[in-house]
């Protein structure tokens, strides 16, 4: 089970176990927040960031040792124009951010997803970001360019090249782009849409998957816990009866 510390007097902090390494999150209502506030969706992108830091602190304070964020996915190229420039624009802000939190937060960061369709200077700071992290242990992951079909079809012809036949679920996991970390413990969706939008497709065929209609740049730490102390109301039986 999941401790309830006092950390204050009045105030209670929930703690992760073992049973709750890994926390997804599909991060939705971004464009629906900023119409609300009669503003262009960019500006929801730009809160979207600024809760996502926020929220992947706040999972590293509570134990919970790998967070995973859908941050663009494969279909997302699809957006005008001026969308996608500004998405990518924050994911640069989002570097600089990470190294100034990177030794403090110890986050080891990796960035899912085909690089090949980034600029090469914009895949070379990604790729020097995960190098520069490395000696760090909370795993965050950021898909980015990401699809799970895509993904799997990626890991079989790795497997392909590498000569292999008669291949294992074994040799998919490990060439799929989480190969160090485990499979998710809970996928959260923000935005009140119910489906998982080709996000971790192998890795989640266990999860635990929460929905709330919260739209992401409203998320809040306080959300966090709701969603955690759903995941331990769950009785996970995988596939066996408990
Ligand atoms: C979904 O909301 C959100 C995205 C497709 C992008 C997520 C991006 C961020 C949280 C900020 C960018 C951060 C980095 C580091 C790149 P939506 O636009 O689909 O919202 P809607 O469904 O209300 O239109």
């Amino acid at each position: 089970m999941f401790g309830i510390k006092k950390k204050q007097e009045k105030k209670t902090k929930i703690t992760a176990d073992d049973s709750l390494r890994h926390i997804a999150f599909i991060m939705d209502g971004n464009g629906r927040w900023a119409k609300g506030k009669g503003m262009p969706r960019e500006f929801g992108h730009k809160k979207g960031a600024e809760t996502m830091k926020n929220i992947v602190k706040y999972c590293g304070s509570i134990n919970i040792n790998c967070v995973t964020v859908y941050a663009f996915s494969t279909e997302n190229w699809k957006r005008p124009e001026n969308e996608v420039n500004a998405i990518m624009e924050l994911l640069g802000q989002y570097i600089d951010y990470l190294y100034t939190v990177m030794e403090k937060d110890n986050i080891q960061v990796h960035f899912l997803g085909d690089k090949s369709r980034f600029t090469p200077e914009l895949r070379a700071r990604l790729e020097r970001a995960e190098s520069d992290s490395s000696k760090y242990s909370k795993i965050l992951n950021v898909a980015l360019n990401y699809g799970g079909r895509d993904e799997i079809v990626h890991a079989v012809n790795k497997l392909i090249e590498q000569g292999k036949e008669n291949i294992t679920e074994a040799d998919i996991e490990a060439n799929l782009y989480t190969s160090h970390c485990p499979p998710p413990d809970l996928i959260v969706r923000t935005a009140g849409e119910i489906r998982t939008s080709n996000f971790l497709l192998w890795q989640g065929a266990y999860s635990e998957l929460y929905f709330t209609d919260v739209l992401w740049p409203d998320f809040s730490e306080s959300d966090v816990d709701k969603a955690v102390e759903a995941f331990y109301r769950r009785t996970r039986r995988f596939g066996a009866v408990v």
